[in-house]
């Protein structure tokens, strides 16, 4: 069985301020095996962060199913765990508190929460700065500490809604590759959001691109690279191939919520 499915899932948003409706996705069929790490890549307002909290049972969908292990996903769950761009610490927690939030919440022991914490702060190589608290740490580290609460929380599955996205180039590249390193150890199926093709084709089994809004799965691109994956790997010939057929596929797609933008705003003015 796969192991989490999205079935021909549409959303629509009703605006409350004059109740009208934005349909956001229509008509999304995407799989992940367990295990599996699949981007997704889409242009912006495709409806990206909506289908992560989906699969997060965050909002319901208004018509289709998400499935997990064949079960309808109805609420959030401690399954599913959700990392997003604004790191979303607790300012006042040190990295050790911040870490054991998670299974604070779900009543774990503080003797087992703590060693669990500690052992996701080893992965994620924040050993020695558990005591600091995060205004203390780089944009970095913060992210690290983000997926080490993630990540302790033993989700089977990791959403993470560009979760570099505000980090500088360098340390992207180097978050990447832990990353990957992180789930070449324990293979947790990663849906991974990202509007950077290079990172998506790098780190994914598999890239799933989205149309314009409404989004809608409008091709999914098997990554045939060989891994470990080293950063070399993005100047091989294969990853220009992957690299040019997605962004193909994007390209229409882009253009298409660009000219709807515009749209918008020139029809705001009238
Ligand atoms: N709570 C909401 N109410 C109304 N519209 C929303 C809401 N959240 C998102 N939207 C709209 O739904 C569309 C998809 O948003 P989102 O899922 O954030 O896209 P993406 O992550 O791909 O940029 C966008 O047009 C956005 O403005
Ligand atoms: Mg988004």
């Amino acid at each position: 069985m796969t192991h989490l499915v999205i079935a021909d899932v549409g959303l629509v948003y009703r605006r409350a301020s004059d109740d009208s409706e934005l349909v956001a996705l229509d008509g999304v069929n995407l799989g992940a095996e367990r295990g599996e790490f699949v981007a997704l890549v889409g242009p912006s307002g495709c409806g990206k962060s909506s289908l992560l909290l989906l699969i997060n049972g965050l909002l319901r969908p208004t018509s289709g199913q998400v499935l997990l292990d064949g079960r309808p996903v109805r609420s959030p769950g401690a399954d599913r765990a959700l990392v997003f761009q604004e790191f979303a610490l607790l300012p006042w927690r040190n990295v050790l508190h911040n870490v054991e939030l998670g299974l604070e919440l779900s009543g774990r022991p503080v003797r087992e929460r703590r060693e669990i914490a500690r052992r996701n702060i080893r992965l994620v190589g924040l050993t020695r700065f558990e005591r600091y608290f995060p205004h203390q740490l780089s944009g970095g580290m913060r992210q690290r500490v983000g997926i080490a609460r993630a990540l302790a929380v033993e989700p089977a599955v990791l959403l993470m809604d560009e979760p570099f996205g505000a980090l500088d180039a360098q340390t992207r590249q180097l978050m990447a590759a832990e990353l990957l390193a992180i789930w070449e150890r324990d293979r947790k199926t990663i849906l991974f959001v990202t509007h950077d093709i290079d990172e998506a084709i790098y780190l994914a089994d598999r890239v799933a691109v989205m149309s314009a809004r409404p989004g809608r799965v409008i091709d999914a691109v098997q990554i045939g690279l060989p891994r470990p994956r080293d950063f070399d790997v993005r100047n091989s010939a294969r990853f220009a191939g992957y690299r040019h057929r997605i962004w193909q596929r994007l390209e229409e797609e882009v253009r298409a919520s660009l000219a709807e933008e515009l749209g918008e705003a020139s029809g705001d003015r009238d």
